[in-house]
């Protein structure tokens, strides 16, 4: 079976992701890969490692780790577990499900240690109890479940007129298949990550280019590589595109203007 892969996010990934990554190993071990990771590293704290050890599990061999080092795997989930309310949580730029859980920080704790200690186990038992929660309704393995559609683009593009807004007909490897309608001429603009394919179903597309401009036709495709300045314009009244490229990819990539769409629609 294939398993889901799950990261947990907090501030200085000591306490609350730590717990949470330990007890969704211990709960759906069998069904989930788990990682945590903070803005910040700061090491595991001694009484979250105390607080697991009191229900039987050891998270003394846990590392701190900063979510930088895991931007570019692939996650199905991502769930914050900061306090919402009193920090500010980290943020996950990649587009994936992302989920948000708050739990108060029990390392902010005063007192006695025993006092402290309390705290981390009433957190503990919270973040366990969302958790089976969540495993009730859970996402089932990838391919459980999941239908298998034949995308008929005619249909899809029939569905919209707005140009240059595109939508998401389908998910291939953290990649967006999108279908976006040209009119006229868009805006300069480069990605800074993201190499751009672009597929022409109908009509004729100019794509320009600093060096010179490349025509695309019907059944043509052209690959945009990241980093280079391009301006497409439709040669034609209007130009029916498929687009591939990493979802989150921004149609006008470095450039913020009124044609900026940040939130995509599904068709
Ligand atoms: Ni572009």
């Amino acid at each position: 079976m294939n398993k889901q892969r799950v990261l947990f996010l907090c501030t200085h990934n000591s306490a609350r992701s730590q717990m949470a990554e330990g007890l969704l190993r211990a709960l759906a071990g069998d069904r989930f890969d788990v990682a945590s990771a903070g803005t910040e590293a700061t090491g595991v704290h001694s009484l979250a490692v105390r607080a697991m050890a009191d229900v039987g599990l050891d998270i003394g061999r846990h590392t701190s780790k900063t979510v930088d080092t895991l931007l570019d795997q692939p996650w199905d989930h991502v769930i914050t577990v900061c306090d919402s309310a009193n920090e500010r949580c980290p943020v996950f730029p990649k587009k994936t499900r992302r989920l948000h859980w708050s739990f108060s920080d029990p390392s902010q704790a005063t007192g006695a240690t025993e006092d402290r200690l309390n705290v981390f186990r009433r957190v503990r038992d919270e973040i366990t109890a969302r958790l089976t929660a969540w495993l009730e309704t859970a996402p089932v393995a990838r391919g459980e479940g999941i239908t298998v559609d034949v995308v008929r683009l005619a249909e899809k593009f029939g569905k919209f007129s707005d140009a240059w807004s595109p939508k998401v007909v389908g998910e291939v490897n953290g990649m967006h298949v999108k279908l976006v309608k040209l009119r006229g001429e868009f805006v300069w603009h480069h990605h800074e990550r993201e190499d751009e394919l672009f597929l022409v179903v109908h009509g004729r597309l100019r794509m320009q280019l600093r060096d010179g401009d490349r025509e695309v036709g019907p059944g043509e495709l052209i690959i945009v590589p990241r980093g280079l300045e391009h301006c497409p314009r439709a040669l034609t009244d209007e130009v029916c595109v498929l687009l591939l490229e990493p979802a989150g990819t921004l149609n006008t990539g470095n450039v913020q203007n009124e044609r900026t769409v940040a939130e995509l629609e599904r068709i």
